[in-house]
């Protein structure tokens, strides 16, 4: 394997990602034999356990990740190569014991002085952390690799955004930084750029002379259950469509990177994000709609609103719903409007890009269908369900020329040996390896929150654009069909 050693820290480690996403990725990681022959894990956290506790808690007795099937050699070895040290995240003394753990785990474990840091803890500490490590000299170090590996969010306007970065640059270079942003790890989103950039049936057609519109719709079924602290402070415009909709934006529109290396990547990306054109907050209104789940029965279960959720206040604003129409002034797509929407508590699962292409210029068949059919549509699901369906117009067979819409499947799970991986085990292991490709560079964070910025001010300023209530089980306010237009046309609903 050639990849180099290291330790990978986790700050937080006591905390719930680290049991649901980190531990189980880095141990199926550990079973395909990906990760360095020289590695081990230590967790950081608050909580007073001892490396067995650790052990206990974060894999072997995990209620988030069952292991009864795993061999047990394999468990067991992997439990060997996990360790803790409780600390107080916020007294700079205390990473003294941090060093020394680490000093010990490199001696023992050969791992030539390489470390990873990763923050999953709450924001708060993101500036200070790397603070601490480096007053401890554990930022930089001659000949080895020290990196650090953040969560979102990244800031909670452009200005925080900024200062975040500012402060994280004092202490890594950029690019020992490593800001996760989990859907660039989903095979699917990597493979927007594939669908776009490896098939020459589609490339050519991919501007504003043959694409009607682009829709983006990420629904959840789930409520905000017992994070509702959290997202009452964030909103879906800020849990998912300054980030994980935008990174899926940037996939669809950017121009070809001369190259899949993440600098070429991240230089298209970073130029889409400056061609979006803002919303004023003036426009907003006419722009974005807002919605906020109220109590309704949603599969046959009576389910609370999201005023009544644990830690959200009763007269709450956030938005569990959010769509928004816009569009990128450059070459490619100018006059092609995007339509974005992310939501709680609406009907089902589903992450898809839909991308309409115009109608032939001339009508010479009869259609069986209505006008928004008979356009050809390319749909990119993301999950679950990963694959593609085109749909296009073909001879119902017999007499005379009536066309009917029909549609062509690519299901992953089709291709014999598809295993999807988990976004997360993707992502760690490039960040051990030190390719940053998958992750958000500083800019193109900056720049997404420019373009929110003006939708999360306006929201919070104007009390006159209302918060639309929409019963949970649906698809979020019906205005949001009026954002598309011309009125033949509504968003693509998936079941
Ligand atoms: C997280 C958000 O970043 O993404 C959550 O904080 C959301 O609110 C989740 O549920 C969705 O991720 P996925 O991979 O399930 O689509």
């Amino acid at each position: 394997r050639d990849i180099e050693p290291v330790v990978f820290v986790i700050f937080g480690a006591s905390g719930d990602l680290t049991r649901r996403k980190l531990i189980p990725a880095i141990y199926d990681l550990f079973k395909c034999k990906l990760l360095p022959e020289n590695f081990a894990l230590l967790g950081v956290s608050r909580s007073k356990l001892s490396d067995d506790d650790f052990r206990q808690k974060a894999f072997l007795n995990n209620e988030l990740f069952d292991i009864s099937e795993e061999p047990a050699e394999t468990v067991e070895a992997f439990a060997k190569l996990l360790f803790y040290q409780p600390i107080d995240t916020n007294s700079s003394d205390d990473y003294a014991k941090v060093k020394s753990r680490l000093d010990q785990l490199d001696g023992e474990f050969k791992t030539a002085g390489n470390f990873v840091f990763y923050l999953s803890t709450p924001p708060v500490l993101y500036d200070k952390i790397p603070a601490f490590l480096s007053a401890h000299g554990l930022n930089r170090c001659e000949g080895s690799f020290r990196r650090l590996v953040i969560e979102k969010p990244f800031g909670y306007d452009s200005q925080s955004a900024r200062e975040l970065n500012k402060s994280l640059t004092e202490y890594f270079p950029e690019d020992e930084i490593y800001r996760i942003d989990h859907y660039l790890g989903k095979e699917t989103v990597q493979n927007l750029l594939v669908t776009r950039f490896a098939n020459s049936v589609f490339e050519p057609l991919w501007n504003r002379n043959y694409i009607q519109h682009v829709q983006i719709t990420s629904a959840e079924p789930i409520g905000v259950g017992n994070r509702g602290g959290y997202y009452d402070e964030s909103g879906a415009l800020r849990d998912m469509l300054q980030n994980h909709l935008m990174q899926i934006v940037a996939h669809i529109a950017m121009e070809p990177p001369i190259s899949p290396s993440a600098e070429a990547i991240r230089a298209e990306k970073s130029k889409l994000f400056q061609s979006l054109r803002p919303i004023a907050e003036s426009e907003v209104a006419k722009y974005c709609i807002r919605g906020q789940y109220m109590a309704s029965k949603m599969r046959g279960e009576m389910v609370k609103g999201y005023r009544e959720e644990e830690g959200v206040p009763s007269e709450s604003k956030t938005e569990t719903y959010a769509a928004v129409k816009f569009f990128i002034d450059n070459w490619r797509w100018s006059g092609v409007p995007f339509y974005i929407r992310t939501g709680k508590r609406l009907p089902t699962k589903v992450t898809e890009v839909a991308i309409t292409f115009d109608r032939p210029p001339h009508k010479i068949f009869r259609t069986d269908q209505d006008l928004h059919l008979a356009h050809n549509q390319l749909v990119m699901r993301i999950q679950p369900d990963e694959g593609l369906l085109l749909s296009f117009g073909m001879k119902v067979p017999g007499e005379g020329f009536d066309v009917k819409n029909v549609g062509m499947d690519f299901h992953y799970s089709d291709l014999a040996e598809a295993d999807v991986p988990e976004a997360y085990e993707r992502l760690l292991l490039d960040c051990i390896k030190g390719d940053p490709t998958l992750y958000a560079h500083g800019d193109s964070v900056e720049y997404s929150w420019k373009f929110v910025e003006p939708i999360l001010k306006a929201w919070k300023n104007d009390d006159s654009i209302p918060v639309y209530g929409y019963p949970a089980g649906s698809w979020g306010p019906e205005l949001a069909d009026d954002l598309i237009e011309p009125a033949e046309i509504t968003w693509r609903n998936p079941c």
